[in-house]
């Protein structure tokens, strides 16, 4: 499958190596063309993997991932334009961060609303599958735990999406256990810091959910 990661930095290289791991094609889009780290990704990737802008990257793929910094999901969106994403599944792997409070950060959308319903609405057509967003980007592919594969938790308001998101995260090596439709991206984003405070308190960088049940 043709994948398009809107996202240079480490979960945008991380998922789309993984992608490629996989066999799929991946094109990683940046702001500008020629970003430096986009071109060393493409060159330790090899032929499936390519670069280019948000818009190069979002008409590319058959499934789109966004991987940017949460408050810059706007500018991204609007540079990959909605209507590329239109009928598409839009897996949202973002956190709509606060850092101007210190670490750990705070939740910039909370309450009422989060940052998965901000991008469901900059692209209304797009399918948009919350997934990706509650783990370090180290244990994004091929998860290794004593405890067995831990749990994706997703979300998002389009089942057929989901589903497929479900398998792709079964390749990835992860359970998935999906919560329901997109507003259920107002507690997995506060999964995130969740799992950001444990680390900061142990300072440990290498754990999951799981979700057991009986
Ligand atoms: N790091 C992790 O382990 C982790 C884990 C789970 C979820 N997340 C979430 O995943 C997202 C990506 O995290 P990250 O650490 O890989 O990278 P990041 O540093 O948060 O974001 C990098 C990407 O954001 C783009 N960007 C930055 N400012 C922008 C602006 N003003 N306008 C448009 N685009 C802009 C950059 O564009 P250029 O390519 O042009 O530089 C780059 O592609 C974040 O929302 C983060 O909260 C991170």
């Amino acid at each position: 499958m043709k994948i398009g990661i809107l996202g240079t930095g480490d979960v945008g290289r991380a998922l789309g190596k993984g992608f490629l791991a996989l066999g799929h094609e991946v094109k990683l889009g940046s702001r500008e063309a020629n970003n430096e780290k986009a071109a060393a990704w493409v060159k330790e990737g090899g032929p499936r993997a390519s670069a280019g802008t948000f818009t190069d990257a979002a008409a590319f793929g058959e499934l789109v991932v966004l991987a940017t910094l949460g408050a810059a999901n706007q500018a991204a969106i609007e540079q990959a334009r909605p209507g590329s994403l239109a009928g598409k599944i839009l897996i949202d792997a973002t956190n709509p961060l606060d850092a101007s409070h210190g670490f750990p950060p705070r939740l910039a959308l909370s309450g009422n609303d989060s940052g998965g319903e901000q991008v469901q609405r900059l692209a209304p057509g797009a399918k948009v599958v919350k997934a990706f967003n509650i783990v370090g980007n180290t244990h994004m592919f091929k998860p290794n735990f004593p405890g067995g594969p831990p749990d994706m938790f997703i979300c998002g308001n389009d089942e057929g999406a989901k589903r497929q998101v479900a398998e792709l995260l079964k390749d990835f090596g992860w359970n998935t256990t999906d919560i329901g439709g997109i507003e259920g991206s107002r507690y997995l984003e506060a999964m995130c810091i969740v799992w950001v405070m444990y680390a900061v308190r142990t300072n440990q960088w290498n754990h999951a959910f799981k979700m057991l049940r009986k």
